[in-house]
């Protein structure tokens, strides 16, 4: 691929500007540097290979060359209603949601790409920030933010999908098993297709990520609903908070999951810095 390819077979989009790289640290520090300097809404970052990619607090995101798909989206919330946040309020309910438009887009375009094959994927969301296809990450998305004060200047959404079996890590770096999507598939992939795909229903969805429509959408796809699951605080100093266990009732208007105790309570989890587990079915 090269940048001008990529501008090309993206140009119908209602895309601002496109950087391509074949090799970068992470998509997302390109796509806030370019922002600092001045990039506009709905300026893209595209790379075939990251040798810093990143997941959430630190963690690593795996992308070798010709393999996957990494790319990060410059957003200014002023441009979008619904993702306006002022720091007093402290409400992460519009990064949920833009980590949600994320994790949707990427279901949106794993399922049209296999529809235009005559084939079908079942992807959904694992809340609240990955991708999952047979109960395996395929795609992780990181939202992140820069502040002026108490105004959000500008939000980069970064995603990254696993597309041929060369971009999947090791076994052993692993916290959660993962999968690509040729092996899902069963067949090549073309990585720019997708890509469009995915851009396609993000930029479609944008508009609407404050909508109830959004948020039915987000839960139609979320995993696990009505199985139990563990959700434990995620912690880079590595603490020892008890992880609460549940059963998934859905999601609340706001994007929090709504989870459901042994001992009958129900509760919202708002927190995005949450790691998801399922656990032992019956909840024994
Ligand atoms: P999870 O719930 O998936 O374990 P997490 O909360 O521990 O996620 P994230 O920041 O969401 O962590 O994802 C980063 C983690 O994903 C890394 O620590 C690594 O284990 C894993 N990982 C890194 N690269 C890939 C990849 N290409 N595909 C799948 N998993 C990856
Ligand atoms: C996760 O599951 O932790 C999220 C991983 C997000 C990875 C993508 S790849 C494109 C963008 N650039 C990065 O450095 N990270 C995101």
């Amino acid at each position: 691929m090269d940048q001008k390819t990529l501008a090309r077979k993206l140009a119908e989009l209602p895309l601002e500007a496109v950087r391509y790289f074949d090799s970068t640290g992470s998509t997302n520090q390109e796509a806030a540097d370019w922002a600092q300097a001045g990039a506009h809404d709905l300026s893209l970052v595209v790379a075939d290979e990251q040798t810093a990619g990143r997941g959430r607090t630190g963690r690593k995101w795996f992308t070798p060359p010709g393999a996957a798909l990494a790319f990060s989206l410059v957003i200014r919330p002023e441009s979008h209603a619904g993702l306006e946040i002022r720091m007093p309020e402290q409400s992460k309910a519009p990064l949920t949601r833009l980590t949600a438009l994320g994790a949707l887009a990427t279901c949106d375009g794993l399922k049209t790409y296999a529809q235009a094959r005559a084939r079908q994927v079942a992807a959904q969301i694992k809340w609240p920030n990955d991708v999952i296809v047979n109960g395996r990450k395929l795609a992780g998305v990181l939202a992140e933010t820069a502040w002026e004060g108490t105004h959000l200047s500008y939000a980069i959404l970064g995603t990254g999908i696993n597309v041929a079996p060369a971009s999947l890590p090791l076994a052993e770096e692993l916290t959660f098993p993962a999968t690509c999507f040729e092996a899902a598939l069963g067949m090549p992939v073309d990585r720019w297709d997708l890509l469009q795909r995915v851009l396609a229903a993000l930029l479609a969805r944008l508009p609407e990520v404050a909508s109830a429509k959004f948020i039915q959408a987000w839960e139609d796809q979320l995993a696990y609903k009505g199985e139990w699951v563990q959700v434990s605080a995620l912690n880079p100093a590595g603490g020892s908070e008890i992880p609460i266990e549940g059963q998934v009732l859905g999601l609340n208007t706001d994007g929090s999951l709504e989870l459901r105790t042994r001992s009958g309570k129900v509760m919202a989890i708002h927190s995005g810095e949450v790691r998801l587990r399922p656990v032992d079915r019956t909840g024994k």
